[in-house]
């Protein structure tokens, strides 16, 4: 059975842990879009590494992790990634594979993205090497290997050659056709999709379930559960429409609480309340039938909650994503808060009863069961609620 992992808005969700706890039941992990933008923060023994490039589910010791071709590679990142995990004794040898087909992000896209192109990018060359691959100039990672280097990016290529597969296409749909059961990792949100995002304030590749098919060379009928993560409350970081954001002291309250700043540039992250408009809406473009709410914890001590039910746009209430999100004013259904710490809770029946009210009007309006809900860091800080 494969499924599909994703961040239901604009990124950050948690998907990491989400995809760390659905691990121990994997046999591959694959990362199929985005680069070095992404980022997750884990834990292992006593060292805390960030991972831009390779799937956490690495830490596990019967996954193997892939990076398809829908990836863009930063050779440095990646040979420093695959260094830091050797140095710290976890074993990549026939568990780690990266695609010939991935494109390499060079100096030249970086230098372009340094000045963010006006809409709050990463500044990690992203951008500019998906440009080059749909203007057919970009050079992938198996391109490299018959060309003449630059003696770092030679090192480089040399640290990441033991792992690079000729094509991950065919490998991943024969362990696929012989039952193995995958993962396929989303990086960034749904809502940052160059085609179904905010436009143009999004990332440059397919970010929404359909671009785990295009991005790994396998087919729509393999998956069987998209799991959709969603936080508790919203954030973005960059520029881009938010119309539920928050500031003052309330927003950098939940900004404290629940350390909402960026893993790769450490921005701080902009706050809001949920958008159930929003997220109604990518769930119906991904066809997720599994929610996962993040975060919850986050959510103790507020005397009010609140969630977007409908936007006034033009004069007219609607739950419709409106062309132009940033003129949309949101309409807010409020909860009363909770003040109980709850990252001790592993039971719904456990959560105070306001708590347990917000959750329960979050997956009747999206019309998804919420099958997990996080509230805590910890990794068994789960309410799991579904098999
Ligand atoms: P880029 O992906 O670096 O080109 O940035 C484009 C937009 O996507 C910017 O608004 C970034 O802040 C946002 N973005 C890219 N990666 C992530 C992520 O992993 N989490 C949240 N936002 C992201």
């Amino acid at each position: 059975m494969s499924i599909i992992i994703l961040g239901e808005c604009f990124g950050d969700e948690g998907k990491g842990r989400v995809v760390d706890v659905a691990s121990e039941l994997a046999d591959l992990v694959v990362r199929v879009n985005g680069g070095t933008n992404a980022g997750h923060t884990l834990q292992v023994k006593d060292t805390k590494i960030i991972l831009r490039l390779i799937p956490s589910g690495i830490l596990w010791e019967h996954t193997r992790c892939y990076l398809a071709q829908g990836m863009v590679l930063d050779l440095s990142v990646l040979a420093q990634e695959i260094k830091t995990l050797q140095d710290l004794g976890v074993d990549l040898e026939r568990r780690l594979y990266v695609s010939a087909n991935a494109h390499v992000i060079l100096s030249e896209h970086k230098e372009q993205d340094s000045g963010g192109s006006g809409i709050g990018t990463t500044k990690k060359g992203v951008g500019p090497c998906y440009a080059a691959k749909m203007n057919r100039v970009s050079l992938r990672l198996g391109d490299l290997l018959n060309k003449k280097l630059s003696p770092k990016d030679t090192e480089n290529l040399n640290i990441i050659k033991p792992y690079i597969l000729n094509n991950c296409s065919y490998v991943l749909n024969s362990h696929l056709k012989n039952g193995e059961r995958a993962i396929f990792e989303m990086a960034q949100g749904s809502c940052l999709d160059v085609d179904h995002g905010t436009y143009p304030y999004v990332t440059s590749s397919n970010t929404i379930a359909g671009g785990a098919c295009t991005g790994a060379g396998i087919s729509p009928l393999h998956i069987k559960l998209i799991i959709g993560v969603t936080k508790a409350y919203l954030t973005r970081v960059g520029d881009g429409p938010f119309p539920t954001e928050i500031d003052g002291d309330l927003a950098n309250q939940l900004r404290g609480a629940g350390n909402e700043y960026g893993s790769v540039t450490k921005r701080p992250r902009r706050i809001g309340w949920l958008d159930l408009p929003l997220l109604k809406y990518s769930t119906m473009i991904n066809g997720t039938n599994l929610l996962a709410l993040t975060k919850l914890d986050v959510l103790s001590g507020f005397d009010e909650v609140k969630v977007c039910t409908a936007y006034e746009y033009n004069d007219v209430e609607t739950d419709i994503l409106p062309f132009d999100l940033s003129v949309a004013k949101p309409i807010y259904e409020s909860f009363p808060g909770w003040n109980e710490d709850i990252t001790g809770v592993r039971n719904m029946r456990d959560l105070p009863e306001n708590a347990k009210k917000y959750v329960e009007f979050i997956e009747d309006f999206v019309g998804i069961e919420i099958g997990m809900i996080s509230v805590g860091p910890e990794r068994e800080s789960i309410i799991d609620l579904s098999d």
